[in-house]
């Protein structure tokens, strides 16, 4: 009996190669993993082709549901934006196949877990990382980062192996799944040049986006979006449609240069477009509830769980230490924000909650009002003294110097 080993299949050019690769070079039966997150890829016919490059075993997951409730919600409550800009659709999505790989693997005996990741990203980080916390005696092999192949080379090899090829012509190296899609290489990598509008496929283009706005009111309860438009919709089906309104006008296009983990500055195209307008309006919503201690704290916790998460340090027990900060912040985060779409914009224009800490008793610049401005003379002596100290003994100094 051969040796096994589960490679995680997503049908393209490089893990269809990795398939021969792996059956000829390593004498392996190999084990086919396929896993729907919300990118609608065709299962059954991955599981077809895969069956075709004469794998011993072949797995299809439907993860969505999993990916939404225990990986996006918590980037949601976390405020997730890497580097401020990347919603981190593949980020959030590799420990989740990672995992599933290893409950595969295990089931079936597996001595090694194989990924079609360069060594040039974060992802093979993800992968590894993931794959050797949850399993340690599980071998990961990755031979996309040795076997030196090029594009070109690779493609030659599937010829040569009777390897249907998808997308001949396709330049790019994308990734997708409910909360975005990332899309790399091919002209993208001149960062001095736009990109061409071929590669979006969530969004239209803002100068074709209609001329007419459009609201969408998001009720979030816990931190969690429940419902849009006054109708409470579950998850998933939630982001789904929130995508096809956003990504109507435009929302969620990301082009930024982005640090990757490994020291390599990239130039990154995402479209989140339900990410944009949910990440506004949760933000917009925690300003109303959350005091401004909390605000400012937790501004420093959201930006170390994107972190660590950006990084493949999803399986490190710091990220539900610092979840469990957040989650007892959420608990009053719960109302509703709406939000206006336009011409590739979005922005929170009406909100309201139970939990509000806005006092339009206390804001208002009517005179008659529960604030006694006659307290403010006094606060701003105590709250200015150090800084009025500081410089009298400056302007002493200088003057002593004069002389
Ligand atoms: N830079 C992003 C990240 O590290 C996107 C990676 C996209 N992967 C891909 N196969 N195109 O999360």
């Amino acid at each position: 009996m051969k040796n096994k080993v589960i490679l995680a299949y997503s049908g393209g050019l490089d893990t269809s190669v990795l398939i021969k690769w792996l059956q000829e070079n390593h004498d392996v039966d190999v084990i086919t993993f396929t896993m729907e997150l919300g990118q609608q890829i065709d299962l059954k016919q991955v599981a077809e082709k895969a069956h075709s490059l004469s794998v011993k075993n072949h797995y299809s997951v439907d993860g969505t549901e999993e990916f939404v409730l225990k990986h996006v919600f918590p980037a949601i409550k976390a405020n997730a934006l890497y580097e401020g800009k990347y919603p981190m659709a593949t980020a959030l999505g590799r420990p989740l196949i990672a995992k599933k790989l290893v409950e595969i693997a295990q089931k079936e005996n597996a001595i090694a877990v194989v990924h079609g990741c360069t060594g040039k990203g974060n992802d093979q980080v993800r992968f590894d990382v993931t794959v050797k916390a949850l399993a340690p005696d599980l071998k990961v092999m990755a031979p996309v980062r040795e076997w030196g192949m090029s594009r070109k080379e690779e493609i030659k090899y599937a010829k040569e192996k009777g390897i249907s090829i998808p997308h001949l012509s396709d330049p790019y190296s994308i990734d997708q799944n409910l909360w975005g899609r990332s899309i790399e290489c091919g002209h993208l990598e001149n960062a001095d040049q736009e990109p061409l509008e071929e590669i979006y496929e969530l969004t239209i283009s803002p100068e074709d986006a209609p001329d007419k706005s459009e609201y969408v009111t998001i009720k979030f309860e816990a931190g969690c979006p429940v419902a849009l438009n006054g109708k409470e919709m579950k998850p998933v089906a939630l982001i789904e449609k929130l995508n096809e309104i956003a990504g109507k006008h435009g929302v969620g296009r990301v082009d930024h240069i982005e640090d990757r983990l490994v020291g390599i500055k990239s130039r990154e195209i995402y479209e989140s477009p339900a990410a944009e307008v949910l990440m506004e309006a949760h933000k917009d919503l925690e300003k109303m509830v959350l005091t401004r201690h909390e605000l400012e704290f937790k501004k420093l916790i959201d930006e170390k769980w994107t972190q660590l998460v950006y990084t493949g340090l999803w399986i490190d027990p710091l990220r539900e230490a610092l979840e469990a900060f957040i989650d007892k912040t959420q608990e009053r985060v719960c109302g509703e924000v709406k939000m206006k779409l336009y011409k590739g914009r979005c922005w929170a224009v009406a909100r309201s909650s139970p939990m509000s800490l806005y006092n339009k008793n206390l804001a208002t610049y009517e005179v008659e009002t529960d604030f006694n401005q006659a307290y403010a003379e006094g606060f701003i002596e105590l709250w200015g003294l150090p800084t009025k100290v500081a410089n009298i003994l400056k302007e002493k100094v200088k003057k002593e110097k004069q002389c």
